[in-house]
């Protein structure tokens, strides 16, 4: 079952957050950026993930307050019209629904927001990622392949 939780709106002064979780390697591992070895560098990722058109959340267990990740919606580098789904949890989050819970507060807030579709870059080998999106009703479209990078980018999509 999914624990209940909150988003948050971050805001570029959240570096701090996003460097305690970006720094973790296992966390960082399929993300689209280097395990962060600077604070700066968590001020760099909030201020990306925060303007721009960017949406970010700290993902909240409603009954405890503890923060267990960061859910946001972004403008595509590969996609002008759909905005794509990011999600990392801190690792001691992992396994307790925390992901579903929060892609489907990401997909209301999306329909509040007016995006009716999403989409979801997934590196092919991020099994855990990939089982969430498609059990939130996402839909594996293509794979991409990029030079030089051995494993493919999985596109998934979701309409509502
Ligand atoms: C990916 C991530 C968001 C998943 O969230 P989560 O709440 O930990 O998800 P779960 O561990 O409950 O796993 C989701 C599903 O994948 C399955 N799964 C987990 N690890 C798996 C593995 N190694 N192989 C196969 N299936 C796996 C789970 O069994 C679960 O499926 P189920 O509900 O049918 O049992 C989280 O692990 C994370 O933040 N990872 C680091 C950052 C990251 O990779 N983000 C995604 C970038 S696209």
């Amino acid at each position: 079952m999914s624990p209940a939780i909150r988003l948050e709106p971050l805001t570029p002064a959240d570096g701090p957050y996003f460097y305690e979780l970006g720094s973790d390697p296992q966390v960082a591992r399929y993300m689209r950026f280097s395990p962060l070895t600077d604070p700066a560098q968590g001020d760099e990722l909030a201020q990306s993930y925060t303007t721009g058109g960017n949406l970010a959340w700290r993902i909240v267990d409603a009954v405890s307050g503890r923060s267990a990740g960061v859910a946001a919606l972004k403008l595509g580098d590969h996609e002008d019209t759909r905005r794509s789904v990011s999600l990392f949890l801190a690792r001691d989050a992992w396994g307790q629904g925390y992901g579903a819970a929060a892609v489907r507060a990401l997909q209301a807030q999306a329909l509040e927001l007016g995006f009716s579709t999403l989409a979801g870059f997934i590196v092919e080998e991020n099994t855990a990622s990939r089982r969430l999106a498609e059990k939130c009703g996402f839909t594996l479209e293509e794979i991409l392949h990029f030079p030089h990078i051995k494993p493919g980018l999985c596109l998934y999509g979701w309409r509502a």
